[in-house]
């Protein structure tokens, strides 16, 4: 039995860096409150918790003043009542996740309007929103854009394609396109080598939360190829996956750490062993 594993799989810059903030600002005692999961990933969130990193659904659950903004960015409005009530912000805001939010402030200056490429609930999206002053729409294939001239921002962490789809469905309508690409290049990577891995395996691990966009949206990618499972951890595996396999692929979505992915590998090569 063969496994490769991703080079690219495990946590993207931007987490890494939300992690070391989040850490360093409760090291003296204080507990930290994150607006929603600090990172999609259940094991990380219980041992942040540990580490009194807390994860709350809003201001009032807060014990004290330390907040802590995710990689994905906020709604400007969060951010200025958060400024105004004088909360003590750590912005953990990943810079490449900033500069979409600033791209959507020019084109909108510039008077352009703005479309958004991305999953509308996903709160990175939600933030970009916050930055046109809600005015900008997100695509989808039914949008009408009435304007001439557009502007368009994807957001970070979704799918080539996607911008490519949005980009020939709209040009016909309009006068003027500007696009941004801000697609994060970690994630061109983490799909791209996954695409590689899937084609030469028989049976592709996708390890990582379940509630994390880009680790389902590379499940989904995987299991159009081959049989594909998405799990959190080693206790979900079952040997019944890999009855006529003889090669194995593992990836892992930006929220998962580099640990967990090593631990699924050493799993796996032990199960096989055995068999
Ligand atoms: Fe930032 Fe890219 Fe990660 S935008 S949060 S480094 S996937």
């Amino acid at each position: 039995m063969k496994i490769f594993v991703a080079k690219h799989g495990g946590f993207c810059f931007g987490v890494t860096r939300a992690i070391r903030l989040a850490i360093e600002a409760s090291r003296n005692g204080n507990e930290v409150y994150s607006l929603g999961q600090l990172i999609h990933n259940p094991q990380v969130v219980d041992d942040l918790f540990k580490k009194g990193i807390i994860t709350v659904n809003g201001l009032r659950q807060m014990k004290n003043k330390n907040v802590i903004i995710r990689s994905h960015g906020i709604h400007p409005s969060v951010l200025e009542k958060l400024q105004k009530e004088n909360f003590n912000i750590i912005d953990a805001t990943c810079p490449r996740v900033r500069r979409a939010q600033q791209f959507v402030e020019k084109l909108v200056r510039e008077g352009y309007k703005v479309v958004i490429v991305g999953e509308k609930d996903h709160p990175e999206v939600r933030g970009l929103l916050g930055y046109a002053g809600d005015k900008a729409v997100i695509y989808s294939e039914k949008i009408a854009v009435k304007e001439k001239r557009i502007g368009i921002v994807p957001q970070t962490t979704i799918e080539i394609s996607r911008l490519q789809h949005a980009i020939t469905r709209l040009i016909p309508d309009v006068l003027e396109m500007k696009i941004y690409n801000t697609i994060c290049y970690e994630t061109i990577h983490r799909l791209k080598e996954a695409q590689d891995i899937v084609k030469k395996v028989d049976v592709m691990i996708i390890v990582g939360g379940k509630n994390s966009g880009n680790t389902t949206r590379l499940y989904e990618m995987c299991r159009a190829v081959k049989p594909s499972y998405h799990i959190e951890s080693e206790s979900e595996i079952r040997s019944r996956w890999f009855r006529n396999a003889r090669r194995v692929g593992i990836t892992a979505g930006a929220s998962t750490p580099r640990e967990q992915v090593k631990k699924i590998a050493q799993y796996l090569r032990k199960l096989f062993r055995s068999r």
